[in-house]
């Protein structure tokens, strides 16, 4: 049978980035001894006043189809929270809440772009952006962030790949998988580049809550985005609800509008109970997030320690989020054949970074969602490997 053109634009090189944490996971099934780095799932416990939330409107009967663009309080409290974030006003009109960041991307892709339109993304890039921008039809442009300016952004490089056909950028900040956390004069300079061309700015900003050092801006409060930019959040990250899968789109009210009608004919709305759970969390933002950043913080801190006097390997300290970004380079080894053979011999499960974009070419990905015991342990595995390599390639 034949299908659409659709289904091979949605099966992009990212997909195949997984293969080695399926492989990871289908071993922990068999109980082998695996220490699965490869994921940013947060391994804390959904907070139980959310749970508690959700489970008390279950049990009163939220069981039946709810307002398709979420509910209003819902809405409201996502609206509340942008107005502080962004400095300015942020109603409900402006708010959709969807089944998680990937679906608000999803929606924005598709209500943005269409067939011979070219969007620029800031690259590397989180993986599943290429299939879900390819979707529209459009073409993915990539503006290259550079290794060695730590994956900082590239003025040159996103001016250069800007062309009569470009029609929004698409970028996350806090970046998946670099940590880089751009500034006000990074931000600014992709605003005005979005005013000079007339683009939509597409901002992914899930890891907003999980900046270390650095103040995260949002790019929607920078002047001239209000009609332009559309941010994207979640829980995911941030109040360790992945699986929950509620996120949502803030834009301007026309976009929304069509953001609604896509999401009547894909989804039917969320499940009301996890609009309970999420309203509970969403209204608990900083106490939820101030313990868990603090947290991973520390587990950064310890990655970045134990792997940094490991000759062969350089540890890229992120100042966001959930991975480090290791630089293998020195190993001999391309870093596709590094995860694979670190995983073949010491059961830890990394990505190869290269999957997110060619500037990582050279770096896997570690995430930072386990135990400090746990990464103590997959640091050691690492290291030991590491070192047997670096000695191979000395004799
Ligand atoms: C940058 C980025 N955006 C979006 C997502 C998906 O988030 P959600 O679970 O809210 O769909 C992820 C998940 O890892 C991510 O890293």
């Amino acid at each position: 049978m034949r299908f659409s053109p659709f289904v091979e634009r949605i099966a992009g090189h990212g997909v195949a980035a997984w293969d080695i944490h399926h492989a990871a996971f289908e071993a922990q099934r068999e109980s082998q001894d695996v220490i699965i780095l490869s994921i940013g799932d947060p391994d804390f416990a959904t907070p139980e006043f959310i749970t508690d939330a959700a489970i008390s409107a279950l049990r009163g009967g939220d069981t039946h189809y709810a307002d398709i663009p979420g509910r209003p309080r819902l809405r409201q409290a996502i609206a509340a929270r942008c107005a502080a974030k962004f400095g300015r006003d942020v109603e409900a009109r402006n708010v959709i809440a969807v089944a998680g960041a990937q679906n608000a991307l999803f929606m924005a892709s598709l209500c943005l772009l269409q067939a011979g339109d070219e969007v620029v993304v800031l690259d590397p890039m989180y993986v599943t952006y290429e299939a879900t921008l390819r979707a529209s039809g459009a073409t993915v442009v990539r503006a290259a962030c550079d290794a060695d300016s730590g994956f900082r952004l590239n003025a040159q490089n996103l001016t250069g790949a800007i062309t009569g056909r470009t029609r929004a950028i698409f970028l996350s900040n806090p970046n998946n998988p670099t940590g880089v956390v751009l500034d006000r004069e990074e931000l600014q300079i992709i605003a005005d580049l979005a005013i000079a061309h007339d683009l939509w700015v597409v901002v992914d900003e899930v890891y907003e809550s999980l900046c270390y050092e650095p103040e995260h801006v949002s790019l929607a409060s920078l002047p001239g985005m209000e009609q332009r930019c559309v941010a994207v959040g979640s829980l995911s990250k941030s109040h360790a609800m992945t699986g929950w899968r509620i996120g949502w789109l803030v834009a301007d009210p026309e976009l929304i509008g069509h953001a609604e009608n896509l999401a009547l004919s894909m989804l039917y709305g969320l499940p009301g109970f996890v609009m309970e759970g999420a309203l509970a969390a969403v209204l608990a933002h900083d106490e939820v997030t101030r313990g868990m950043r603090d947290i991973y913080r520390g587990r950064r801190d310890l990655v970045a320690e134990r792997l940094s006097d490991c000759p062969g390997i350089a540890v890229l300290k992120p100042d966001a989020g959930m991975f480090v970004l290791v630089d293998v380079r020195g190993t001999g080894l391309s870093s596709l054949d590094f995860a694979w053979r670190l995983f073949r011999e010491t059961g830890v499960s990394v990505l190869d970074a290269a999957a997110f974009g060619e500037p990582a070419q050279g770096f896997v990905r570690l995430s930072f969602t386990l135990s400090d015991e746990q990464l103590a342990e997959a640091c050691e595995r690492i290291v030991w490997f590491v070192r047997k390599l670096v000695e191979r390639q000395c004799r």
